[in-house]
């Protein structure tokens, strides 16, 4: 039987947090064998928000690619490529965009949203309006059927098999209609309690030492009621514990007790997760470290994704051009 094909874009901003990790990537490891995996860096997507400042779209983009390597992404089994490689993406965006209805995008709730949270950015352009229909191409352009993603991105799926359902109803059947992969831990809280991004300052980087994981960890806020060591501590408020479920979920049962039964300071527990997460990358800092020492690896790594990807994105775009008769 063919396998299943997997695919899922990231925003190169940069290195990535453990918010990115237990959202998201994870998920795409884990299922990394049993299906045929797009793995792409999205760097037009980036250019719709960065567009008056793009000078490290690429730089970021590399160090993405870095990350996702050393964290077990494996390039032989995975297409690993740059968004920007594939111009056929952005034809067929072209064609799509002609069969959109403007509310569709208009109505996107992440569209709003985003407007309102990156103020300090011009968002009124045609480009951001448009990032759904430019996702709507990543998945398409591939025929992609399971995409790995936080709930934040429903909303573009959803308008991505709206529009593939439009175009098989104009022009004749052709697209499968994607459907996604949520993540179990999908929200990962940063220090502050807020979703963790790095545009919040609050995350814990996938490269940060152990001086700056003990650090972030030791100011993160606890239960507040808590205020002496013997006061009985409420771990469900307290962002310290939601760490420990992700990560030390087999013996949740016994550090929930020690911090309601006070046997536990929370300067102590804060160490020991520090500790934890700390531990929990090491493995990959040391990868990274090797990986970063020759860059050229980095580029054949994209450059294969490339070539793998473009026969695949060609042979869609000439279908689709035969399908509304542009041929
Ligand atoms: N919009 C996604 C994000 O911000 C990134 C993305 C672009 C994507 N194209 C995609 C995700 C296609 C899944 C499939 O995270």
């Amino acid at each position: 039987m063919e396998k299943k094909k997997m695919l899922t874009g990231f925003r190169p901003t940069g290195k990535l947090h453990l918010g990115h990790l237990h959202g998201n990537i994870k998920n795409m490891i884990e299922h990394q064998k049993e299906h045929e995996n797009y793995f792409f860096l999205v760097d037009w997507h980036a250019l719709s928000t960065e567009y008056k400042d793009p000078k490290n779209i690429k730089s970021n983009l590399i160090d993405c690619v870095i990350d996702l390597i050393a964290l077990g992404i494996d390039p032989e089994i995975t297409h690993l490529y740059r968004q920007s490689d594939i111009p056929e993406i952005a034809e067929l965006c072209l064609y799509l965009s002609m069969i959109t209805p403007l509310p569709w995008l208009e109505r996107c709730p992440t569209y709003k949203e985003q407007q309102k949270e990156l103020k300090a950015k011009d968002l009124s352009t045609l480009g951001f309006l448009s990032y759904p229909v430019l996702m709507a191409s990543d998945i398409l352009i591939v025929n992609a059927d399971i995409i790995p993603v936080g709930e934040d991105q429903l909303p573009h799926l959803e308008i991505t098999r709206e529009i593939a359902r439009r175009f098989n109803y104009l022009y004749g059947d052709y697209f499968i209609e994607p459907q996604e992969l949520l993540s179990q831990a999908t929200r990962v809280p940063g220090t502050d309690g807020r979703k963790m991004s790095k545009s919040y300052g609050n995350a814990i980087f996938l490269s940060d030492d152990y001086e700056t994981v003990k650090e972030k960890v030791r100011s993160m806020i606890t239960d507040p009621k808590r205020i002496k060591l013997k006061d009985p501590g409420h771990p469900e408020v307290c962002n310290i514990f939601t760490f420990y479920k992700i990560y030390e979920n087999e013996r949740i049962e016994e550090i929930e007790n020690r911090c309601r039964n006070a046997e536990i300071g929370c300067t102590k527990c804060k160490a020991e997760l520090a500790e934890i997460i700390y531990n929990s990358l090491k493995v990959f800092q040391s990868k990274r470290k090797e990986l970063e020492k020759d860059l050229s690896v980095i580029y054949k790594i994209l450059d294969k994704g490339k070539q793998e990807v473009k026969a695949e994105a060609d042979k869609t775009i000439k279908d689709v051009r035969k399908k509304i008769g542009i041929d």
